[in-house]
C-alpha cells in the first residue's frame, strides 16, 4: 500500500477544495435506491475530509447516457439515499466544471458537501479528455478516488483528474486495494478460487490467470459444463458451449503443468425443466446424466469434498454462484459452501474475499455475506482485477 497516497497522507486541508470520485451507479426501483452499499462504503472518506474542514465536491456516474445529458440518468437520484448514509444535507449542483461549479463551491462553508452532475452527461468523460479533466480540475485543490469499482475505466474522472491534482485513495479504495492484496497479490498459501457463472467465455480470462496463480480451482456453475464436456462428460440438455471445450481442455493443461488442481463436481442436481422445485429434479453422478436432462447444480458429494479442500485452504476468492441459485432448490450447493467459507473465515483459519455481480446477491442469500474477511461491491472491475490487470484507476494513483 506504500505505493497510494492515502488520507493519512493530507496536511491540513481545512478550506480546499476536495474532488471526490465515488461510486453512486446503484441499483434502483421505481426512482428509490434499492441498495446503498456503495455509498456506505464511501462515507468515511465523505466523512472524514468534511470534518477536517474541505469542502467536499462528490463525483460520479450513473448509468450509461453516453456523453449527452438525459434526465432519466441524473445522478441527483441518489441524492437523498446520500444524505441518508451520510446523515448530512448534500447540495447539489447539475454541472461537473464551469461557472455554476465556481459559484456553487463559493456558497459552500468549511465541511459542506455538494454532489455534481452525472460525468457521463459529457462525451470528455469516457474518451477521458485532458481538456475536460483539466474543467473539472479547476474547481478542485485534490482529488480523492474512493470508487474501485469504477477504475477498470480510464475515464476522466476516474483516470485523468488524478494526473492534474495531488491525488489519494480514499478509505474504501484502500481496504479494497489492501483486502485484494492479500487474497491474490501477496496471499497465505494454499490458496483456493471459486469461478462460477454461466458461461466460461465471459471468464476465459480469469480462468487462464487463475490456473497459474492458485492451488485448487472450483469450478462451479454453468461454465462447469462445458470443461466437463471437454473430459468426456455428456452433459445432455445443460448449458454447455461446446465451440469451448478445447479452450478448457487448454486451461485444464494449463493448469496441470501449473501445479493447480482444478475441481469440477462427481455428483449434480438435474432436472428435465429449469423450474421451482420440478418434479424430475434428482441427483447423479456426472457420467449418468440423461440426453433430456440439464444439470442446474453442483452435488452433494461434491460440495462435501470441496469443504475438505476449503478447510486445507488459507485463502480463497470467489467470484460467481455453484449453480442456478436465483430458483429453489438450484441454490444448495452455493449456500453451502458459501456456509462454509464463512465457518472457516470466522474460526480464523481462512481469508475469503468474494466479488463481482452475482456473487454479492449469492452470499447475501446464504447470509454470510458479513463473515466473509472482505466483499468487493465491485462488479467489472472485481473481474478484471480476478484477470490479473492493471486497473488504470488504481494505476493513476500510485506515487
Ligand atoms: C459498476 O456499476 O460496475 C461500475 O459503476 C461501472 O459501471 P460501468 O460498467 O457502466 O462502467
Amino acid at each position: 500500500m506504500s505505493q497510494f497516497k492515502t488520507l493519512d497522507d493530507l496536511g491540513d486541508i481545512r478550506g480546499k477544495v476536495a474532488l471526490v470520485r465515488v461510486d453512486l451507479n446503484l441499483p434502483m426501483n421505481g426512482g428509490a435506491v434499492t441498495d446503498a452499499t456503495r455509498v456506505r462504503a464511501s462515507a468515511p472518506t465523505i466523512l472524514e475530509l468534511a470534518d477536517a474542514g474541505a469542502k467536499v465536491l462528490l463525483l460520479a456516474h450513473f448509468g450509461r447516457p453516453k456523453g449527452q445529458r438525459n434526465s432519466t440518468m441524473s445522478v441527483s437520484m441518489t441524492l437523498d439515499a446520500v444524505e441518508d448514509v451520510l446523515g448530512r444535507e448534500v447540495m447539489f449542483i447539475p454541472e461537473v466544471a464551469g461557472p455554476v461549479v465556481g459559484q456553487a463551491v463559493g456558497i459552500l462553508r468549511d465541511g459542506d458537501i455538494a454532489m455534481l452532475e452525472n460525468t457521463r452527461f459529457w462525451p470528455g468523460e469516457e474518451a477521458n479528455d485532458p481538456e475536460f479533466a483539466k474543467a473539472i480540475a479547476a474547481s478542485g485543490d485534490l482529488y480523492v478516488n474512493d470508487a474501485f469499482s469504477a477504475a477498470h475505466r480510464a475515464h476522466a474522472s476516474t483516470e485523468g483528474l488524478a494526473h492534474l491534482l495531488p491525488a489519494y485513495a480514499g478509505r474504501a479504495m484502500e481496504q479494497e486495494l489492501k483486502a485484494l492484496d492479500a487474497a491474490l497479490g501477496n496471499p497465505e498459501k494454499p490458496v483456493a478460487a471459486v469461478v462460477g457463472g454461466a458461461k466460461v467465455s465471459s471468464k476465459l480470462a480469469v480462468l487462464e490467470y487463475l490456473v497459474g496463480k492458485v492451488d485448487h480451482l472450483i469450478i462451479g456453475g454453468g461454465m462447469a459444463n462445458t470443461f466437463l464436456a471437454a473430459r468426456g462428460v455428456n452433459v445432455g440438455k445443460s448449458l454447455c458451449e461446446h465451440d469451448l471445450t478445447q479452450t478448457a481442455s487448454r486451461i485444464m493443461d494449463a493448469a496441470d503443468h501449473a501445479g493447480c488442481t482444478v475441481h469440477l463436481p462427481y455428483d449434480v442436481v438435474v432436472s428435465k425443466e429449469f423450474a421451482v422445485n420440478p418434479p424430475s429434479l434428482r441427483v447423479c453422478n456426472v457420467h449418468e446424466v440423461a440426453p433430456d436432462e440439464m444439470i442446474l447444480d453442483v452435488g452433494p458429494l461434491a460440495v462435501e469434498a470441496l469443504a475438505d479442500v476449503l478447510k486445507t485452504c488459507r485463502t480463497l476468492v470467489w467470484n460467481g454462484p455453484m449453480g442456478a441459485f436465483e430458483t429453489e432448490p438450484f441454490d444448495a450447493a452455493t449456500v453451502a459452501l458459501a456456509r462454509i467459507a464463512a465457518a472457516l473465515t470466522s474460526e480464523g483459519s481462512l481469508v475469503s474475499v468474494a466479488g463481482g455481480g452475482d456473487t454479492v446477491a449469492a452470499l447475501n442469500h446464504a447470509g454470510v455475506a458479513d463473515d466473509f474477511s472482505y466483499i468487493s461491491t465491485a462488479g467489472g472491475a472485481f473481474l478484471e482485477w480476478m484477470e490479473g490487470k492493471e486497473l488504470p484507476g488504481v494505476a493513476a494513483l500510485r506515487t
